[in-house]
């Protein structure tokens, strides 16, 4: 496959293992790589001294093109960045913060700028930046969001149909049909996430990636809106924050429920009930737990099926 997402990064399918907290280290990332698409290490949950060690790791394991992911609303970024400048990665994903800190000061230094956005009007926002590339980001997808519930479905063409520079879809995308169906609305790839959290290279604790080959239709809700939105599957925790709502709490008391190192208990340390579990709606339609290699190639097999079966409408 040949377009400007695969002539960007110079690789074999558009396709981008998602940046994810506690989950995307340098052993998912370099399979990914080494499978013929673009895998993100995931600086959101790495103190620096631990994220030059993952990008030492993964320069090791794979000769393939990688990237980062850098969440901004982290402490640290100034150091993240450093390092990320200092060990030699070529391509970042910024999300969750704004896109004009950073962009041109990584520009500078020859590396690729991708941003993360939920809606047209950040999409635009990230274009006049001076970005490489967006993510357009939909209402279902693992994680954290967007406010305005704008389904994968409605926001990617929407985003196209403004957007010049190329354009990437994430949320709800774990098949290869999906990924056909976003390039017909006008993507050029797709960022795919919790389908990889349900991989044997993620670094999610083991009962995690069972909850997630577990979770059915409706088993995840969008919450915390007050804080910063995210996507959970709902366990005990989740439950907890459902109660403390028919309080009406405000935001210092939905924080301190919160507390730290939810994300952390949740998805690499298992504990299944009060910790936080980030997911996508998506996983309903995901029942294994595969090797990164074998997720690719169903994908890309699953891609080409879909064409044929489309063509011969
Ligand atoms: C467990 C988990 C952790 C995530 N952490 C991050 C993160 O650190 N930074 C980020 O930009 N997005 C993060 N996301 C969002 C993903 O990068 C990606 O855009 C999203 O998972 C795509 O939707 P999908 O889960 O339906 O494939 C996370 C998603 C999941 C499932």
């Amino acid at each position: 496959m040949k377009n400007r997402i695969t002539s960007l990064f110079n690789i074999t399918y558009p396709i981008i293992q998602a940046g994810m907290i506690w989950n995307s280290g340098w052993r998912l990332a370099s399979a990914a790589s080494n499978s013929g698409i673009l895998g993100l290490i995931g600086a959101g949950s790495m103190y620096p001294d631990v994220l030059r060690e993952h990008i030492q790791k993964c320069k090791a394991a794979t000769d393939q093109p990688f990237g980062v992911n850098v969440p901004m609303l982290y402490p640290n970024i100034e150091e993240i960045m450093e390092i990320i400048v200092a060990e030699g990665v070529k391509i970042v994903f910024t999300s969750a913060g704004n896109p004009k800190t950073w962009t041109s000061w990584l520009q500078d230094k020859g590396i690729i700028v991708v941003h993360v956005v939920s809606s047209v009007k950040f999409a635009l926002k990230a274009q006049a930046a001076g970005v490489d590339a967006v993510v357009a980001e939909g209402f279902e997808a693992g994680g954290h969001n967007g406010r305005d519930e704008t389904t994968t479905l409605t926001l990617i063409p929407m985003v196209k149909e403004q957007l010049e520079i190329p354009l990437i879809a994430a949320g709800g995308i774990a098949t290869g049909s999906a990924m056909l169906a976003c390039m017909v609305l006008g993507a050029d790839g797709v960022q795919v996430g919790s389908r990889f959290v349900a991989s044997e290279e993620s670094s999610g604790h083991p009962d995690f990636k069972q909850v997630v080959v577990d979770a059915k239709e409706g088993a995840t809700q969008l919450t915390l809106k007050e804080l910063a939105p995210v996507r959970l599957i709902k366990n005990k925790f989740f439950n907890d924050v459902q109660e403390l709502y028919k309080t009406g709490p405000s935001a210092e008391e939905l924080k301190n429920l919160l507390g730290r190192a939810r994300a952390k208990r949740g998805m690499f340390e298992g504990d299944l009930d009060d910790g936080e579990l980030e997911i996508g709606q998506i996983s309903g339609l995901i029942h294994d737990i595969k090797p990164v290699a074998e997720i690719v190639k169903d994908m890309v097999a699953e891609f080409e099926e879909a064409k044929k079966n489309i063509a011969s409408l």
